[in-house]
């Protein structure tokens, strides 16, 4: 995600220094070509190898030492820069950074740089808490730094409190955030439901139903684009599997219930498009039912309704159903959204040309708890997903501030 992006990484001296480690492996593995600038202090903790050998490049130390090629290394860094981090920020880089000191290469790159520069800061909690610090804090922010709130808990000297460098994964999204403004569901772990279930009648026959599985994989495909992380879980289609998404193959209404469920509590988000099967055969013949001269009757038994159990066991999660009808939609509609403890419901009237199943467009109403609905013109099936995607980031902004 992050190719052709050029990150260069301030390490300052404190003990999270080795913590730098780890960011700069997940940024070159994410594609991006990371620089790090150590200052004499960060040195005290880590040896410039490691990051050398992580990064692939050498680290710069020294305001009047430039690699070959480069004539002024602070400049030349503040040149190519993207974005640039000061992982950790201890408080005296801080201080310097506040007052437009330069006295190093990284306080010197720091002052050329146009690109935006994100500060993490990490230290004793009774030191961050220190009035000082706090007005540094401030005044960086007020000047166009963008500080990362550290991390709550025992810290390295044992005393406990805020002052833990914030987690590689929260720098990492902070990271797309600012680089990919269009990431906006960086950060977020959703799960995607697709295709219609099939429950087996014997062992060549199965009751299903229309659903292709284009919308589900669209919703799959749009939430990886907008930077989400991404889990797939699919009834049988003729489809190719977005890239990027994790993949879980089903058949049976059971098999999506089994493992919707094991993966509901580390999701943030939940989009149901599958169209699952309310019945299923109660006896699955083991072999192929012969015809006879009479007709034949199939007892059905209910399949559990995953959405409405995810409903019942909501907690932090955004749940967002889907309603294909053939009459009364915004009634039936309502009554799922309702029933289902939904954040919203996207409706369609299935009998509309462009609308509904195997198509490649949809028409789509969407339902909101309080009455709002929005009418949303024919459009594509991506073109959809992104809409809907709009629906839960707003939601999401809501539920987190
Ligand atoms: N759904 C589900 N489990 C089921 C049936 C439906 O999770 N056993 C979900 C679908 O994925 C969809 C929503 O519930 O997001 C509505 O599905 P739909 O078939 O329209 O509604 P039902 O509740 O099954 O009601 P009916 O079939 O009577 O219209």
């Amino acid at each position: 995600m992050l190719k052709g992006k050029f990150v260069v990484i301030g390490v300052t001296g404190g003990i999270a220094a080795h913590r730098a480690l780890d960011l700069t492996s997940t940024l070159v593995k994410a594609g991006a070509e990371v620089h790090v600038i150590m200052t004499r202090g960060a040195r005290e903790f880590v040896g410039p190898l490691a990051f050398e050998a992580l990064s692939g490049n050498r680290v710069h130390v020294d305001t009047f030492s430039a690699p070959p090629g480069w004539r002024y290394p602070h400049l030349e860094l503040a040149r190519r820069a993207d974005i640039a981090l000061v992982v950790p920020a201890t408080a005296n880089i801080m201080a310097k950074m506040a007052y437009g000191m330069a006295d190093d290469l990284l306080t010197t790159s720091i002052l050329a740089m146009t690109c935006p520069i994100v500060v993490c800061p990490a230290m004793n909690v009774y030191m961050y808490r220190n009035d000082i610090v706090q007005e540094n804090i401030k005044r960086l922010r007020k000047l166009g730094f963008i500080l990362m709130e550290p991390g709550v808990g025992r810290q390295a000297c044992g005393d406990e409190g805020p002052g833990r460098l914030a987690a590689v994964e929260d720098i990492v999204n902070m990271i797309k955030k600012v680089l990919m403004p269009e990431c906006d569901l960086a950060g977020s772990r959703v799960l995607v439901t697709a295709g219609g279930t099939r429950e087996p009648i014997d062992p060549v026959r199965y009751i299903s139903n229309r659903s292709s599985g284009k919308m589900g994989y669209a919703l799959a495909e749009a939430a990886v684009n907008r930077g989400a992380v991404v889990h797939l879980v699919t009834a049988p289609t003729c489809l190719e599997p977005p890239d990027g998404a994790k993949i879980y193959y089903v058949n049976t209404a059971i098999e999506m219930f089994r493992e919707v469920m094991n993966l509901y509590r580390e999701v943030d988000v939940v989009v149901k498009a599958a169209a699952v099967s309310d019945y299923r055969p109660k006896t699955v013949s083991d072999q192929k039912i012969k015809k006879s001269d009479s007709g034949l009757v199939l007892e059905l038994e209910k399949n559990t309704d995953i959405l409405y159990e995810l409903g019942k066991q909501k907690t932090h999660q955004i749940l967002v159903g889907f309603a294909a009808e053939t009459e009364d939609l915004i009634k039936n509609a309502r009554q799922k959204l309702a029933k289902k403890n939904l954040d919203f419901l996207v409706a369609n009237d299935v009998t509309q040309p462009g609308a509904g199943f195997g198509t490649d467009t949809n028409i789509a109403k969407l339902i909101f708890p309080g009455g709002r609905i929005e009418s949303l013109p024919m459009m594509d099936k991506l073109e959809l997903a992104d809409r809907i995607w709009d629906e839960v980031v707003k939601l999401r902004h809501g539920k987190t501030k």
